[in-house]
């Protein structure tokens, strides 16, 4: 089976982009490149011996994204092409719902014209907002956003709900992914954010190599464990192995399914740093400093429907993403761009 993947040469595409080839799937890579590497796609074909064919386009060209289906049988999307930077979205908020409902609509109407009826979506459990309750689980009440970015994935999760429930033969996968983190095991792969990382791993892994001077821990007051903000990390191995899973769902189920793909453990920033000082055998210079704007306490994943509907769970520990993040980062100081 043919498998598209916008945003393909990303850091979740890319890793699921690996698990597909493994699975057996043919996987073509749609990707402008905005916020990943060309380079990415050698590295994949030396991880798995596979060869996958890229197509250099905006997702939200719709010439452009027929010539994909018209070169190639299209069996199935993942969608993962987006913008992601939560503090950027405050900033330019246009652009992102520009971009990332654009692509959505695009992929959509040209999926229809070629009857590609299967889809899964890269969303976040960001969608669930500022007051839900942990851990969060799929039929809890979303919205009240923390920020654009946000918002753009719930308003998609809505555009592929109505779309999927006005055409009754076509299959949606929600998933909403927690906190991403680690990297593939060679060290081919793994996350190289564009700039100074917002994110937790990559800051920190960019310590630990020598980048970066020192972290700052934002808040030390949170009413949790030890005062750190806690999240529910995942391995993005385990991550890419639920959208092999949402895959055969799809293609054995029409509507649309939500599901939370965390490991259901909630972990403080002060643990993982620790964790990570174990994995690189250094000590991560570090400083406290006042909460960051719209940071949440503590939030985690209940991820029982994933392992109960798709029987998914994660494998990885905090331990192997530690590991695999200063692996790929030791290996990568300054990312693909050597
Ligand atoms: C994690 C913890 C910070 C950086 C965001 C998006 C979410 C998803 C994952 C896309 C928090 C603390 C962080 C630093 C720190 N992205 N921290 N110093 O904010 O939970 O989630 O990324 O889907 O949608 O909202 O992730 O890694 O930024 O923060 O102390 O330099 O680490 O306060 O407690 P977050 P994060």
């Amino acid at each position: 089976m043919n498998i598209l993947l916008t945003g393909g040469a990303g850091y979740i595409g890319s890793h699921t982009a690996v698990e597909l080839a493994k699975a057996g799937y043919n996987v073509i890579i749609a990707d402008n490149f905005c916020n990943s590497s060309p380079k990415v796609i050698k590295r994949l074909e030396e991880i798995t011996g596979k060869s996958f064919a890229l197509y250099n386009i905006d997702v939200a060209d719709k010439n452009a994204l027929r010539r994909v289906f018209k070169e190639n049988q299209i069996d199935a999307a993942i969608h993962f092409a987006g913008y992601k930077s939560v503090g950027e979205s405050v900033k330019v908020p246009l652009c992102y719902y520009r971009n990332n409902i654009d692509t959505t609509l695009s992929l959509l109407e040209v999926m229809e014209e070629f009857g590609c009826r299967k889809l899964v979506f890269s969303s976040s459990a960001t969608v669930y907002g500022t007051k839900a309750p942990v851990p969060y689980k799929e039929d809890m009440e979303t919205g009240n956003c923390a920020n654009p970015y946000g918002w753009t994935k719930l308003f998609i999760e809505r555009i592929i709900t109505d779309y999927s429930a006005a055409n009754s033969d076509f299959s949606a996968v929600i998933l909403r992914y927690f906190n991403p983190v680690g990297a593939h095991e060679s060290g081919l792969i793994g996350e190289d954010p564009r700039d100074i990382p917002n994110n937790l791993m990559p800051y920190i892994s960019k310590v630990a190599v020598g980048e970066l001077e020192k972290l700052s821990i934002f808040g030390s007051d949170y009413p949790t464990k030890d005062g750190t903000g806690v999240r529910d990390y995942i391995h993005v191995t385990d991550l890419a192995k639920g959208h092999v899973c949402a895959l055969e769902y799809a293609e054995k189920h029409a509507g649309t399914e939500v599901f939370n793909l965390g490991t259901g453990k909630g972990i403080s920033v002060l643990e993982m740093l620790r964790a990570y000082e174990k994995a690189c055998g250094n000590k991560i210079p570090h400083e406290f400093v006042p909460r960051r704007e719209g940071d949440l306490a503590e939030y985690y994943a209940d991820s029982s429907k994933a392992e109960r509907v798709l029987g998914w769970k994660t494998e990885l520990s905090v331990e192997d993403m530690c590991r695999d993040a200063w692996n790929w980062q030791k290996n990568n100081p300054k990312g693909y761009e050597e």
